[in-house]
Formats: C-alpha cells, structure tokens, sequence
C-alpha cells in the first residue's frame, strides 16, 4: 500500500496528460506559454475570485502575497506554530516576526481567540493555515481582523485547495488566499507550482509584478521582485488533472467521512477529540472535527494516537506507511523557538505529540481501508 497512491491517477489522465504536454513540446513557450492564462482564469472562475496568479511553488505564493501587502521589518504576522515550515518561514524571510498563535484542539487549525490576543499596533497580516485540507475558521478570522482597522488575511490553502466553506472554495475567503500543486497536494503536478487568489485588483498587479522581478514592462523594475513563475509544464499538467478534480475532491470527502465512521464504530474507546482532551493522556484513537458547513479535502488523514510509535510500527508490520504532520510545532524548532516558548501553545506541542497519518486519496481502495481500520483496531 502507498501512503498516496499517484500512479492510479496518472494511469486515468494519461490521454490528456501526453496531449498536453505535446502542445507545450510543440509551441515551446517553456516560460508564460498560453497553458499559464489558461490555468489561471481556469482556476479564478472555479474558485470564484477575480484574480488568480499561478506562482513556482506555495511558499513563494504565501512570499509574493507578504510583499504585496508591504511587510517588511518591524512589522507582526500573526499565524499558527502548528504547520508546515514555509507559512512561517516566509514571514522571517521578510525580516518581519512570525507571532504564534495557538491552535483549536477539536481542528488542529488556529484557535480565533488566541488570535485576537496577539494583535498589537505592528500586526500588518494574520494568516490562518487550512490545515489537513479543512479551511480554517475563516469568517470568524475575517471578522477580528475587520474589528482592528482591516488588517488583511492570508488563508494558506496549500493542504486545502477545492475545499469548501459555507458554500464558498478556499482560497476565496479572505483578503488572499494561497495554494500549492506539490505533487502530493490534493491539486499536485509533477514538480512545483502554486497559486494565489485574490479580488483585489492593486493586490493582484503587484503579485503578477513581483513573480517576475519586480517588472511592470520589460526592463522597467517598479519594486524588488523574485524570479516566482510557475513553468508552463507544470500549468499544463495541472490542467491535464482538471477534467477529473472534482470527482476526486468528492471522492476524497467520501473516503475522509468513511474512515472516520469506521475508526468510531470499530476502534474500541475511538471518538472525536473535545477541546477537554487538549493536555491530557489520550487512551484509546481520537479523531480530528470536521467545523460546521465544511466539507474537507483531506490533503491528509489524520488521527490523534496515545503512543505513535508504537502504533506506527504495528501499521508498518501490516505493510501500511503512515506520517506526521507535524512532529514538533515551530516554535521548538531551532530556527523559531526564539519567537515563543513551547508553554505558551500548549494545544500545538500536545498535538505534535499524537498525530499520525493514514494513506489517503481519492484512489485509496476499500480494501486497503479494510487493512488500516484492522491494524488501528487491534489492541
Ligand atoms: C501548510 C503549507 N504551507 C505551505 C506549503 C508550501 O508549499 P510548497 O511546497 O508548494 O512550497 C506547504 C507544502 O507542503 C504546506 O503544507
């Protein structure tokens, strides 16, 4: 068993996949060839937002967004220690302070209250990560940055691209709203791509400006830039996957909503986990909570377990891979731990401590499931 199984996929795209890139073979506009706009105004009009601006990677749509909105030294962003390095990574990048605020125990994704508890007179951005391919709590987020003067909001979608909110997509809930085509993102390619969305029309010029070194006309450098573009291949093969994405992100819901019945009724002890368990010794499987009106793409599966280790070994005699999203939150890491103490998020150090992975994708077969569900039942 894979832990994400890519080859199904590929198998299922082929015809489209080698048309695709013959096209792109053919024009050999390797850099901003028409497959560029094509996936651009393909994915704006899915999301629902004016703009979207394919960049080379997440990490560089979460870095062309920051210097969009003019952070620089001295200011504040406020996000969560529990993600993916990059989130917070870009915002040192920058010279501005990564501020941490801690997260929901029930989501794993950022507690609003500690939000608002963090904002001070040089918090230029708050950026919320959709974890596990949930959105975050965005209106809500929305709303503490509207009450402190219209501070923008980054949502970083990179796990939650095609997930949906109160009947809208992620990556259109908030000021800007940033995605990543990793190849084992719900919406991966086969290198590094990544997007950002946004309905502001000075917000999305200065993007497309930025990508490209700052240039507003050939040779003409309005403001410092990156070398940011997203190659025409990867946008080719992003939208060679198009025709059969939405199968795969309801598929993806279906299978999530399968495995978490199923830990309930056969796992003995299994249920959701409550915002009581934060701190405490687990005993048996907990489950992470879908938010009301949300439907997740699962970019993961994850649960939380009393001893991962122990765990991790018995799925791995079953031959069954698992992860950990994430072993240690950011602010113990070396580079970060300077920013905040491990004390001052406990939720995220607890969480760090007992997530665990399941094999996940729309291609994940019932039996493979069978297999999982036997190994986690077992005691
Ligand atoms: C939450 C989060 N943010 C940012 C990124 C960075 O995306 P990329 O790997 O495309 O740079 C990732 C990718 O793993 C991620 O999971």
């Amino acid at each position: 068993m894979q832990f994400i199984d890519l080859k199904t996929q590929q198998a299922a795209i082929k015809e489209e996949l080698d048309r695709r890139i013959a096209v792109v073979l053919a024009h050999g506009q390797y850099i901003m060839g028409p497959e560029v706009a094509e996936l651009e105004q393909t994915l704006a009009a899915d999301v629902g937002v004016k703009h979207c601006v394919s960049v080379a990677s997440g990490t560089e749509a979460l870095l062309i967004s920051l210097m969009a909105l003019g952070v620089g030294p001295g200011d504040e962003v406020i996000t969560t220690p529990y993600t993916f390095v990059a989130t917070v990574e870009v915002i040192a990048l920058l010279g501005a302070k990564p501020v941490f605020a801690d997260i929901d125990p029930r989501t794993a994704n950022i507690d609003v209250a500690a939000i608002e508890a963090k904002i001070t007179p040089h918090t230029k951005a708050i950026m919320p990560v959709s974890l596990y391919g949930q959105a975050a709590d965005m209106d809500e987020v929305n709303a503490v940055a509207a009450r402190h003067g219209g501070i923008p909001v980054i949502e970083d979608a990179a796990q939650s691209f095609g997930a949906i909110y109160r009947g809208r997509k992620s990556c259109a809930l908030s000021t800007i709203g940033c995605t990543s085509f990793f190849p084992s993102k719900p919406l991966g390619c086969y290198g590094d791509g990544g997007a950002l969305f946004t309905n502001d029309d000075t917000i999305a010029t200065a993007c497309r400006e930025i990508r490209v070194h700052g240039q507003s006309k050939r040779y003409v450098h309005t403001r410092v830039g990156v070398g940011g573009r997203m190659d025409t291949l990867q946008c080719a093969v992003v939208l060679a996957k198009w025709p059969r994405f939405a199968w795969e992100c309801e598929t993806r819901g279906k299978i999530g909503a399968r495995y978490t019945r199923r830990i309930h009724e056969q796992v003995r002890g299994a249920r959701a986990v409550e915002a009581a368990d934060a701190g405490a010794e687990i005993d048996a499987i907990r489950t992470l909570n879908l938010g009301p009106e949300r439907t997740s793409v699962y970019a993961q599966y994850t649960i939380l377990v009393p001893d991962r280790e122990a765990m991790q070994a018995r799925l791995k005699s079953a031959g069954i891979p698992t992860a950990v999203h994430y072993p240690v939150p950011l602010n113990q890491q070396p580079a970060y731990e300077h920013l905040c103490c491990a004390d001052c998020t406990p939720v995220s150090a607890w969480m760090a401590r007992h997530v665990m992975s399941l094999p996940m994708g729309p291609d994940l077969s019932e039996s493979d499931m069978d297999k999982v569900i036997a190994a986690l039942s077992q005691s």
